[in-house]
């Protein structure tokens, strides 16, 4: 069982937080207002979290999500992530969250932001997919016949590896897409990025579920 930091705390953050404490994992929640704004959280989600600064969430995570409005990258810490494996579910929608100069002026795609201002951490794009209450409801067990895998990308094999053991762990089978510029296959506009979405119910809760060959053909798309 690993310890897992959070940077962000709100849907995905929070949905993370909870599929790891049913998978007997660890969590420390962290937020941009500050730890006491994270008690009712934290006492729904019982004795395995607890609530941190961005900074402490970041030094005693084994790995550590990142999962924040994508213009405030900037502001996750870099030195207590040195050498860590970061999870990356960012995804760039200015309509929603506001614009990102340097996304809009195009030296850098928003699915490699996280990475450049992590330059010390081995980043794992994950979980950036999936809208988050179908994350909540479509983990199956492993071997199941509905289980959906998840996407992930990253530089590191190794980094890779434990970040596809976590999603193991929390439901989920993961697929490799490549290095972390292939997460651009299941980025916004894609067809990859509404793997789960019911046609029908489009964001209703349960979702789809979608399996490795699923996703790999809509990765192919
Ligand atoms: N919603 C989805 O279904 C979904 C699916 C896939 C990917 N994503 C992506 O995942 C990310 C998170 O989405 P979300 O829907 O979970 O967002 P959200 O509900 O708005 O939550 C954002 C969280 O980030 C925290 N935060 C903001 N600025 C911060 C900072 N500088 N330092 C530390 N924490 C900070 C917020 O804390 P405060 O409230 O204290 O500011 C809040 O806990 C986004 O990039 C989004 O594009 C979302």
């Amino acid at each position: 069982m690993a310890t897992i930091g959070f940077i962000g705390s709100g849907n995905i953050g929070s949905t993370l937080a909870r599929l790891a404490v049913d998978a007997d994992h660890d969590v420390v929640l962290s937020n941009s207002r500050g730890p006491e704004t994270l008690r009712d959280l934290v006492a729904r989600l019982g004795p395995r979290a607890r609530a941190a600064t961005p900074a402490e969430a970041a030094a005693v995570g084994d790995l550590v999500v990142v999962t924040i409005p994508i213009k405030a990258y900037r502001q996750v810490p870099t030195e207590p992530l040195q050498g860590k494996v970061v999870i990356d579910t960012l995804n760039y929608d200015p309509a929603r969250q506001g614009h990102v100069p340097e996304i809009d002026a195009h030296p850098t795609p928003a699915h490699l932001l996280l990475q450049t201002h992590l330059t010390g951490s081995h980043v794992v794009k994950a979980f950036s997919n999936i809208f988050f209450k179908h994350l909540a409801t479509l983990g199956r067990p492993s071997g199941a016949p509905d289980r959906s895998a998840l996407p992930i990308a990253g530089d590191d094999a190794t980094a890779k590896r434990a970040v596809a053991a976590l999603i193991d762990s929390l439901g989920y089978d993961a697929y490799d897409a490549g290095p972390l510029a292939e997460s651009r296959r299941f980025a916004p506009g894609t067809p990859a990025h509404h793997a789960y979405l019911d046609p029908a119910g489009m964001f209703a809760a349960p979702g789809r579920p979608a399996s490795a060959d699923d996703l790999a053909k809509l990765l192919s798309a």
